[in-house]
């Protein structure tokens, strides 16, 4: 590994330009690479961010020997293969939430890996806040009591537009697979395992996918969790998890966290803020950077089997809709 951990990256787009940004307040990052499908977005984006090598495709950029990891950044339905393609050139690979498309999709990712010992992460941002660290560390501790309830809401309006990835069936479009999985993420952190019964409704819109979804998921000793998402409807991004003992409740995005409410016992409400690196996105590009360096092949706090777990309610949800990709 040398001094500078060397970024590639797959994908130009919106996330892209973030992820980018968010690398540039790492002093030990580099982006040494990006591949797109055409020329002129590779040299936009190279020249945007100071990047030397361009490519097109993400398996002529797997075989370029300045690049130690790769993050994807194209849309769902194209993450498995983008990912697969980095792994054979022997990368490291972030790949973009969801993971894929369905679990078989993010089993074969995973297996790829696994047999050649190369580290794989999906980018689940949420997980890496320090706030997050927090609730972790105060539902570990007990301070809540049991947690009994977990809500999260993820839902927004977009100007309507069908070619969109959010609604374009083709680009894997959908309010469960874009922020959905957050909601579903958000609960398999607290609950550390799938929910035993799903309850679930979705409104399926013109372009055939779903525009809102509600679920509601049961786990083996009565516990819930309360779930929204949606991609042609704003409510507020708030999340709260509920123990016999007390609660945190996250105000405000929940899934990009600077403030947190906390209740234990007879205590009062007590307010935590935290301060943010960068953009946000700092943070799980860091924590991707110190496995690397220390020889890990699964992140701790986003392992591979809380990937699979996810998708595979996402495809129990999507069962309950009959809501199949064309590409499936
Ligand atoms: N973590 C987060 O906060 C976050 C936020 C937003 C999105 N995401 C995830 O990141 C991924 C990309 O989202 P985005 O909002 O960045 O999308 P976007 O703005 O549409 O960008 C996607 C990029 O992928 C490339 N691409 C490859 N094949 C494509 C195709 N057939 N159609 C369109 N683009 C294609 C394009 O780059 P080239 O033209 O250079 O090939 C495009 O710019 C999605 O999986 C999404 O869920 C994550």
């Amino acid at each position: 590994m040398t001094e500078k951990i060397r970024w590639g990256i797959v994908g130009t787009g919106r996330i892209a330009h973030l992820f980018a940004q968010g690398l540039s307040v790492l002093p030990d990052a580099q982006i040494t690479a990006v591949a797109s499908r055409t020329k002129e977005a590779a040299d936009k984006f190279a020249a945007e961010f100071n990047v030397p090598n361009r490519h097109i495709g993400s398996e002529a950029l797997a075989g370029d020997k300045d690049v130690d990891v790769v993050y994807i950044a194209t849309p769902h339905p194209m993450h498995k293969d983008d990912t697969i393609n980095c792994l054979k050139g022997g990368k490291a690979v972030l790949c973009e939430k969801p993971f894929a498309m369905n679990s078989s999709e993010v089993r074969a990712m995973i297996e790829y890996a696994k047999k050649n010992k190369l580290f794989l992460m999906e980018a689940m941002w949420m997980y890496f806040f320090p706030a997050m660290a927090k609730i972790r560390e105060i539902v570990a501790a007990g301070d809540i009591g049991e947690v009994r309830l977990v809500q999260a809401n993820f839902c927004f309006r977009r100007e309507w537009d069908p070619k969109s990835r959010l609604l374009n069936p083709q680009l894997g479009g959908g309010a469960l697979l874009d922020v959905g999985v957050y909601d579903i993420a958000f609960a398999q952190m607290i609950y550390v395992k799938e929910p035993m019964r799903i309850s679930s409704m979705a409104h399926i819109g013109k372009t055939g996918v779903d525009e809102q979804g509600s679920m509601i998921f049961g786990y083996e000793d009565g516990a819930m969790a309360v779930l929204t998402c949606a991609v042609q409807t704003e409510t507020l991004f708030e999340s709260a998890i509920y123990g016999t003992d007390g609660y945190i409740k996250i105000p405000h995005m929940f899934f990009q966290p600077d403030k947190i409410i906390v209740k234990t016992g007879q205590e009062q409400e007590k307010e935590i803020k935290f301060k943010r690196l960068g953009n946000g996105y700092s943070y799980e590009a860091a924590e991707v950077m110190r496995c690397l360096r220390d020889g890990e092949v699964e992140c701790p706090i986003m392992p591979l089997d809380a990937s699979i777990a996810i998708m595979k309610t996402m495809d129990k949800i999507r069962q309950q809709w009959n809501l199949v990709y064309p590409m499936e």
